[in-house]
């Protein structure tokens, strides 16, 4: 139920973002994973929203195809065809709210890095005035607007980058793009907006001094890192690096043990329990979860991956949406793709892919192999070298490998395959029938051995060598 605390939020997101210069939407370039769009949206949802209007327009489809995929009904969409400045989008928001009465913070969809504390704090200023808002001071100050304060140094306006005075552009505490007011000052005072400025738009901004004429504005100063918006490539790799060390900081005070900061990529969405270990240059991608005690080592990347507990997964170690059991060991160099059902204790070794192969307790496979499309029994050994021919051209075929079995280095099976309990492949077998529980498979030629031969082969070599040489002259 909502009651008089509650508040609504409104996300601007419906600009094209020009200094992009992407086909993409703006507010859908990812930062940690997620749409940047997300972060706004998940702050205001923190901090207590009930509901929140993004306003969309370019790319409208895509924006909210990305929504829908991310929130539940607390969060809608309205529209702004055609994009007239920030004020005429939070004007498009209003029919969404009809019926609130509450306060209604607005955010901007391209600041990601926003705390909900910072939420917080805009709707505590709001209390004895009219609007509250988000500033910070800008040792760059360049295109944001800029906070006119009065003499007694409340806040009377904000005035655009293009539309300030060379006094005015040397202010240097600049608009976040963050307020809150009640929803029926917006209604009168976004209706009341004039195009008259450098951009011939709605501005957002002239809101502020609509609040100051009336009930006061009141100005809330926070730290230029969490409130910088993004507009061009260079600040979204700079708010990706800032919010990539604020994860990192993040579960190193739960008790993950972060070897570098600043080297550590994980994204929004992973998690880590107590005394895991990740080393520089790891990337934790998507739904990723590593388990307690596991170490995940230089140069690792995980997509979509659960890590069990103890595991270690050595240097540069790639996996996707595959599971390593308790106390495995994998790597250095391996390779899990899509649907590797790794159990406990099992090895897989350098140069080893695995896809869409499920290994039992304690098997191994530690040099050099493909297995794909494979059903691995408990304590199986794969030798180096083996590979699982899994596809014809048209269909991709399964290999089982039943517990205890022995794989001797070199063999491939052709599946569809069976080797049953306790069974042994000799080395350099290709493997083409099934293989009864404890026999020996061996398909190679048997071997011959020439005494003496290898002297007369190599004065015939030579001879033959000598030969062509006196022929050249
Ligand atoms: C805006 C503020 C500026 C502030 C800065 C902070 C205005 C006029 N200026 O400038 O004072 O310092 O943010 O980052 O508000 N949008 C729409 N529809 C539109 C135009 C924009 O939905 O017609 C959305 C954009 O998608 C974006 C947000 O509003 O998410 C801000 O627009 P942008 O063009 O980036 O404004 P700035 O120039 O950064
Ligand atoms: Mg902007």
């Amino acid at each position: 139920m909502e009651n008089r605390a509650s508040f609504a939020a409104i996300v601007l997101a419906a600009g094209q973002g020009t200094r992009m210069k992407s086909e993409r939407p703006k507010v859908l370039h990812e930062l940690a994973g997620r749409p940047m769009l997300a972060f706004p949206v998940e702050a205001a949802l923190s901090a207590g929203a009930t509901r929140v209007v993004v306003v969309v327009g370019h790319g409208r489809e895509e924006v909210e195809a990305a929504i829908a995929a991310r929130f539940d009904e607390r969060v809608t969409t309205a529209l702004q065809s055609e994009q007239r400045g920030t004020g005429h989008a939070a004007r498009c928001a209003l029919p969404a709210l009809e019926g609130f009465e509450g306060d209604v913070v607005i955010l901007c969809g391209d600041v990601p890095l926003l705390e909900p504390e910072a939420i917080d704090a805009l709707r505590g200023a709001r209390e004895g005035v009219e609007l509250s808002l988000l500033t910070c001071r800008a040792p760059d100050p360049k295109g944001y607007g800029r906070i006119l304060r009065d003499a007694r140094g409340a806040v009377v306006g904000i005035r655009e980058h293009k539309d300030a005075s060379e006094a005015e552009r040397a202010i240097d505490e600049i608009n976040a793009g963050v307020y809150a007011a009640p929803a029926s000052f917006l209604r009168e005072s976004l209706e009341a907006l004039r195009a008259d400025n450098a951009q011939g738009e709605l501005y957002l901004t002239d809101v502020v001094a609509a609040a100051a004429a009336r009930g006061g504005a009141r100005a809330v100063t926070w730290s230029i890192e969490s409130v910088g918006g993004v507009n061009d490539r260079a600040q979204l790799a700079e708010a990706a690096a800032i919010l990539q060390r604020r994860i990192a900081v993040r579960h190193a005070r739960a008790g993950v043990t972060v070897r570098d900061l600043d080297r550590a990529y994980i994204d929004a969405g992973v998690t880590i329990e107590v005394d895991a270990v990740i080393e520089p240059g790891v990337t934790l991608r998507g739904e990723t979860h590593v388990g307690r005690g596991a170490r995940i080592d230089v140069g690792s990347v995980l997509t979509d991956v659960t890590v069990l507990p103890g595991a270690y997964l050595k240097p540069y170690t790639v996996a996707s949406e595959s599971r390593v059991g308790e106390g495995a060991q994998i790597g250095p160099f391996a390779h899990l793709r899509p649907g590797s059902e790794l159990g406990p204790e099992v090895h897989v070794g350098n140069f080893v892919e695995t896809k869409k192969t499920s290994m039992a307790r304690g098997a191994k496979a530690n040099h050099l192999a493909y297995l794909g499309d494979g059903v691995i029994g408990e304590g199986v050994n794969v030798g180096a070298g083996t590979i699982f021919c899994n596809y014809d051209g048209f269909q991709k075929h399964t290999t089982v490998l039943e517990a205890g079995c022995f794989i001797g280095s070199d063999s491939q099976l052709v599946a569809p395959i069976k080797v049953g309990e306790g069974a042994y492949v000799a080395t350099g077998t290709t493997v083409t029938r099934d293989v009864p529980a404890d026999a020996l498979a061996v398909g190679r030629a048997r071997q011959e051995n020439k005494e003496g031969y290898a002297g007369r082969l190599r004065r015939k070599l030579k001879a033959s060598a000598d030969a062509a040489k006196a022929k050249k002259g």
